[in-house]
């Protein structure tokens, strides 16, 4: 069923200690296979469509294919705008039925950052949409140079009371993408500062990919409630569709699939996702 408050979800992770899965659907057959997986498994999903995806599938596809799926089955999912860059793309997705956006505007100093949250999660509270907001910066190692930026306790607790977002991305050493230089080493004290900065907030860690299983389930344990998973997944399908035994573009996608869902299940287990 799609769920409206993803907050009460989050805040029933970070009391339980697990966090709930943020996966990225890039077409109907991703958004399908993570939304059964989530039913079969009977767990929570936060079925998640990034604004840099929409060359593969738009945004007024993505909210037909996430409501559709969303509304078809008994698990909890929340659809979910990810990293929207600016606060007129998260409108529309609002308007689209979006249950929860996410404004990015880490790249800006942190008055900006304020102000354009804030206007964000205005528009969003009137409608009932929950905001997800990000201080400090997860970079992306396909840059040549990484500009992530860790998150400070005592600024994130600033920014969460001046901006009013529901749920904080903090940046703790973890990057988006594939090229990471082998297990990245996260800074553990940085994320007990921020957990204790804001009890009441919800964290997320972006860039869960190639951040290693212990480091993933340490983070859960120890403070982030959200934890957003992309590239794994593709892949995974990328590996299951170039398999030497894979006999046409059927059975491939078959194949891609099952990847997936494989990911999704072993995510779910490092997590220590449980039933609502
Ligand atoms: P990865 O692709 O590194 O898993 O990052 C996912 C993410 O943060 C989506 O917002
Ligand atoms: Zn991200």
């Amino acid at each position: 069923m799609l769920v409206t408050n993803a907050k009460e979800v989050l805040m029933k992770a970070k009391a339980g200690k697990y966090a709930v899965p943020s996966c990225n659907f890039i077409d109907l057959d991703s958004a399908r296979v993570f939304c059964e997986t989530a039913e079969r498994s009977r767990l929570p999903l936060i079925l998640s469509f990034a604004e840099v995806h929409q060359t593969m599938i738009s945004l007024e596809e993505a909210a037909l294919v996430g409501k559709y799926l969303s509304g078809k089955y008994d698990a909890p999912i929340i659809l979910h705008l990810d990293h929207g860059m600016e606060p007129e793309y998260c409108m529309r997705a609002m308007e689209l039925g979006f249950t929860s956006v996410m404004i990015d505007a880490s790249m800006m100093d942190f008055d900006g950052n304020v102000r354009v949250t804030k206007g964000v999660v205005q528009e969003a509270h009137r409608r009932g949409v929950q905001v997800e907001a990000e201080i400090g910066h997860v970079g992306s190692n396909a840059a040549e140079s990484d500009n992530s930026l860790y998150t400070q306790p005592e600024e994130a607790a600033r920014f969460v009371a001046l901006s009013g977002c529901d749920s904080l991305a903090v940046s703790i050493g973890t990057s988006h993408g594939v090229y990471k230089t082998g297990t990245p080493k996260l800074n553990f004290e940085v994320l007990h500062g921020i957990a204790d900065a804001l009890p009441e907030t919800p964290l997320v860690l972006h860039g869960g990919s190639g951040t290693g299983d212990d480091n993933l389930a340490r983070c859960a344990k120890e403070g982030i409630s959200k934890i957003n998973i992309c590239t794994d997944f593709y892949v995974a399908a990328l590996d299951a569709a170039r398999a030497p035994e894979t006999a046409d573009y059927f059975a491939a996608k078959e194949d891609t699939n099952a990847a997936i869902r494989k990911v999704q299940e072993h995510y779910y287990k490092v997590f220590g996702t449980k039933t609502l």
